[in-house]
């Protein structure tokens, strides 16, 4: 796999902006190519702006051939405040003109968890053209990453880190004392492109260790994409990049 590259940005907004170019490039790119663009998005703070700029008329995206998927997320309601799919519906799907079918939500509320799971990745499956044993191979996965070193919800030590079965699986998190449902690494780093937003200071040691660090400490989960045909892109913002 090629050096990840990296990218530095003044501020979260021109981050934001710049990832928003790179949406809008490859889609086209991609709907042009092969009549789809399949995607699969984080939650947390970190992309809010950056899907909110996708919605805007100054980026242009052949929503049709579209399909979003979501990276992880947490085993709440759709309309509890900490839901990814919530913060994905207000900043993007609420204002872009993406066909309802095309957005496919990880239904993590559900109280059989592994089903809710097993379904997910037949829809992933299926939307991709994953073959039988095939790996769905997605056109890029946007991440984010925790102070910890997690992404997607692999937090350190939990047992979805070591999951090599499953293309999306439950994932108990001690810390945070709650389920997630979350794409195993077999099917991050099946994906063509995967795309890290990270930014602020609280995050520069992270990731200098992530980028940088070779003294053989236990990789963070963030080191584990390591897409076999793919590759890796991270924006950073000055603040995060601080210690590079
Ligand atoms: C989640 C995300 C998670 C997120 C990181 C960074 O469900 O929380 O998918 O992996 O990307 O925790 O979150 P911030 O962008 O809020 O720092």
């Amino acid at each position: 796999m090629p050096e990840p590259r990296i990218l530095v940005f003044k501020n979260l907004d021109e981050l934001s902006q710049a990832a928003a170019r790179e949406f809008s490039s490859l889609a086209t790119q991609s709907a042009a190519a092969n009549g789809l663009f399949t995607v699969a998005l984080s939650g947390g703070s970190t992309p809010k702006e950056f899907y909110q700029l996708l919605a805007t008329p100054a980026f242009k995206i052949p929503w049709t051939r579209v399909h979003l998927f979501q990276v992880d997320e947490r085993c709440v309601p759709p309309d509890h405040p900490q839901s990814n799919y919530k913060m994905i519906r207000e900043a993007l799907l609420d204002r872009a003109p993406l066909p309802a079918a095309n957005f496919h939500r990880m239904a993590a509320e559900q109280p059989d968890r592994e089903a809710a799971a097993e379904n997910y990745a037949t829809e992933l499956r299926k939307t991709v053209g994953a073959g039988p044993g095939e790996w769905p191979r997605l056109d890029v996965i946007f991440l984010g990453m925790g102070e910890d070193g997690h992404t997607a919800s692999l937090f350190p030590g939990t047992a979805a880190l070591n999951e090599r079965e499953r293309a999306v699986c439950p994932n108990y998190v001690e810390k945070l004392k709650m389920y997630r449902l979350t794409l195993t690494l077999p099917t991050l780093n099946a994906a063509a492109r995967a795309v890290f937003l990270v930014a602020g200071e609280a995050k520069a040691e992270t990731v200098r260790q992530v980028l940088r660090s070779t003294d053989g400490t236990p990789p963070f989960p963030s080191q584990r994409i390591q897409p076999a045909y793919g590759s890796v892109t991270w924006y950073l913002d000055a603040a995060a990049a601080r210690l590079l």
